[in-house]
C-alpha cells in the first residue's frame, strides 16, 4: 500500500521521542501531520484514515506510558489503519509500557506493522543515556523504519501478522514522581515554561510557583527553560541522581519486534 500521509502522533517533554519520530518518518513519502499531545487535547474522537500511516511514540514513565496520553489516545481510531508503536525510555525499563500502548491503539482500529522500545536520555537523569538516540541507534531506527516500508508496500494484500511485545497485564500501578521541577532565583519570568506545560500547572503571569497537585513531572519546562531555573534543585536529588546512573549504567539497545 502506497500510503497518502504520515500522522505522527507523540508526547515529547524533552524533546528525544520527537527525534525518534523524525528518524522514523524520514523512510516514508506523504504529506506529514502531527497530533502533539503536549498541547493537542484530543478530547474528542479523531479517526486516523487506513490510508495514512500513524507512527505513535510515548515516553516511558513508570514503565507505563504517561497517564494523561493514555486518556487522550482513547479519542484517537483508525478504521484498519496501518501504526508503528514506540515506546522511548531512559535505559531503565519500559515496563508494561509499550504492551499498553499496543493494546489501546489495537483496541482502537489500528493494525500495528511493528513496534519498538527506544532508548533515549533520561530526562530526569540526564546523566543516563547521555545524547541518545545517537548515530548507532539511528542506524538501527532507520533499517527497522525501512522494513516497516516493505511490510507498508504488502499490506492489506498480505495480512499482518499479530505482533508480540514485552509487558505483562495487569500493568504495573502507574506512579507520578514525587521529585518535581523546582524554580531558582535565575528565573527572569520569562514564561516559556508556562508556555509548554502540558497540563498548565505553572502560571503564565508567576512562573516561579507551581501548582504541584497538576504537575506530571514530565521536565518539560526543564527542557525549555533558558535560564537553567527550572530543575530538580533539591539537596537529595544529586545523590539520588548518582545511585540511579550506578544502576542503569549497562547500555541497553533498541529493540523491535515486528
Ligand atoms: C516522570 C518520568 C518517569 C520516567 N520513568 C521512566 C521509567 O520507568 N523507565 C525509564 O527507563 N525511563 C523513565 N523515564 C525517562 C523517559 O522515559 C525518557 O527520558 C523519555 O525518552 C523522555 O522522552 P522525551 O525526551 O520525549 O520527553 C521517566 C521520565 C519521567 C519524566
Amino acid at each position: 500500500m502506497q500510503t497518502d500521509s504520515i500522522e505522527q502522533i507523540y508526547f515529547s517533554p524533552s524533546g528525544t521521542t520527537k527525534a525518534v519520530v523524525d528518524e522514523l518518518s524520514k523512510a516514508f513519502f506523504g504529506q506529514k501531520n502531527e497530533f502533539n499531545l503536549m498541547w493537542d487535547p484530543l478530547d474528542e474522537e479523531t479517526v486516523i484514515p487506513s490510508n495514512t500511516l500513524a507512527i505513535v511514540a510515548m515516553p516511558v514513565f513508570s514503565g507505563r506510558i504517561p497517564d494523561l496520553c493514555a486518556q487522550k489516545l482513547a479519542h484517537l481510531k483508525g478504521k484498519n489503519t496501518p501504526a508503528i508503536a514506540v515506546v522511548t525510555y531512559g535505559n531503565e525499563e519500559y515496563d508494561d509500557a509499550l504492551l499498553e500502548l499496543k493494546t489501546i491503539l489495537e483496541g482502537n482500529g489500528f493494525v500495528l506493522l511493528a513496534a519498538g522500545a527506544v532508548v533515549t536520555q533520561h530526562s530526569m537523569f540526564p546523566i543516563v543515556g547521555t545524547d541518545r538516540p545517537d548515530t548507532q541507534d539511528k542506524r538501527a531506527l532507520t533499517t527497522f523504519a525501512r522494513q516497516c516500508s516493505q511490510k507498508l508496500r504488502a499490506f492489506p494484500e498480505k495480512p499482518l501478522p499479530a505482533i508480540e511485545v514485552k509487558g505483562n497485564f495487569p500493568y504495573r500501578e502507574y506512579e507520578i514522581p514525587t521529585l518535581k521541577p523546582t524554580v531558582n532565583d535565575n528565573c527572569t519570568l520569562c514564561g516559556i515554561c508556562a508556555s509548554v506545560c502540558p497540563v498548565a500547572a505553572i502560571p503564565p503571569d508567576n512562573p516561579k510557583t507551581k501548582d504541584y497537585d497538576l504537575c506530571i513531572g514530565c521536565t518539560a519546562c526543564i527542557a525549555v527553560c533558558p535560564e537553567k531555573a527550572q530543575g530538580f534543585h533539591m539537596p537529595e536529588y544529586t545523590e539520588f541522581s548518582t545511585k540511579f546512573a550506578e544502576m542503569n549504567s549497562e547500555r541497553k539497545e533498541p529493540e523491535f519486534f515486528m
